[in-house]
């Protein structure tokens, strides 16, 4: 085995543990999922594929979204992981770099993402956040959360700033409105936009199908 092989291996061993309790949607098949995808993408588009899977692998180690909210914590311990393995510092700063700034920060708050690497690791966990997958994660999410599944009297918010959209306890259906159905115009690449079309595609149909379900006694019944 090479000696990033290795590198990769004893990440995959450090990730899984650390995330073997959560039932978030971010547990160790997300990582899975975000990993074999990115090395997908990363190959179609000539990118570092070593970066890319640190990254990948590393991405959610510890997300603001269920560490209270700091989100330069994930980056910090994935930079430190690295470090403690030997891995080069310029690495080590690539993929602590990357993780700092990939997550989805609301509506109307622009991505800054800068390499090509990072962008790729970006589509791929945006990816596992649409389709079917997207769907079960997206409730899994919100029941962590304690959120409603659907309040028809609570609009989706665009959310203007990362700080109102960390705040905001909106219903589940209502975070498709909010971030789901916007991420496939956000896709970096060309491979992570083709997919995306399609699992799009799908969550447009579950929520049809899911308001003509929830109004069947306002048109059927009435
Ligand atoms: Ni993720």
């Amino acid at each position: 085995m090479s000696a990033n092989n290795i590198i990769i291996e004893k990440t995959k061993d450090y990730v899984k543990e650390k995330l073997s309790l959560d039932a978030s949607g971010h547990d160790w098949w997300h990582i899975h999922r975000v990993h074999s995808l990115a090395k997908h993408i990363a190959k179609k588009e000539n990118a570092n594929v070593f970066i890319v899977e640190l990254t990948a692998l590393l991405h959610d180690i510890s997300d603001w979204k269920l560490n209270g909210g700091d989100d330069k914590l994930g980056a910090e311990l994935a930079e430190q992981w690295l470090k403690d393995l030997g891995v080069d510092a310029e690495t080590c700063k690539q993929v602590a770099e990357i993780i700092k700034i990939m997550s989805f920060k609301g509506a109307m708050v622009k991505d800054n993402m800068q390499t090509l690497e990072g962008k790729i690791v970006q589509d791929a966990d945006r990816l596992d956040a649409i389709g079917a997958i997207g769907i079960a994660r997206t409730f899994a999410y919100g029941g962590s959360k304690h959120r409603l599944i659907y309040n028809p009297n609570i609009e989706p918010t665009m959310h203007t700033s990362f700080e109102q959209y960390k705040k905001d306890n909106t219903s589940t259906i209502n975070h498709f409105y909010e971030k789901l159905l916007l991420l496939k115009d956000r896709m970096n690449t060309e491979t992570g936009r083709s997919i995306a079309l399609e699992r799009h595609k799908f969550m447009e149909q579950f929520l049809e199908k899911f308001l003509e379900e929830w109004n069947f006694s306002k048109f059927k019944l009435s």
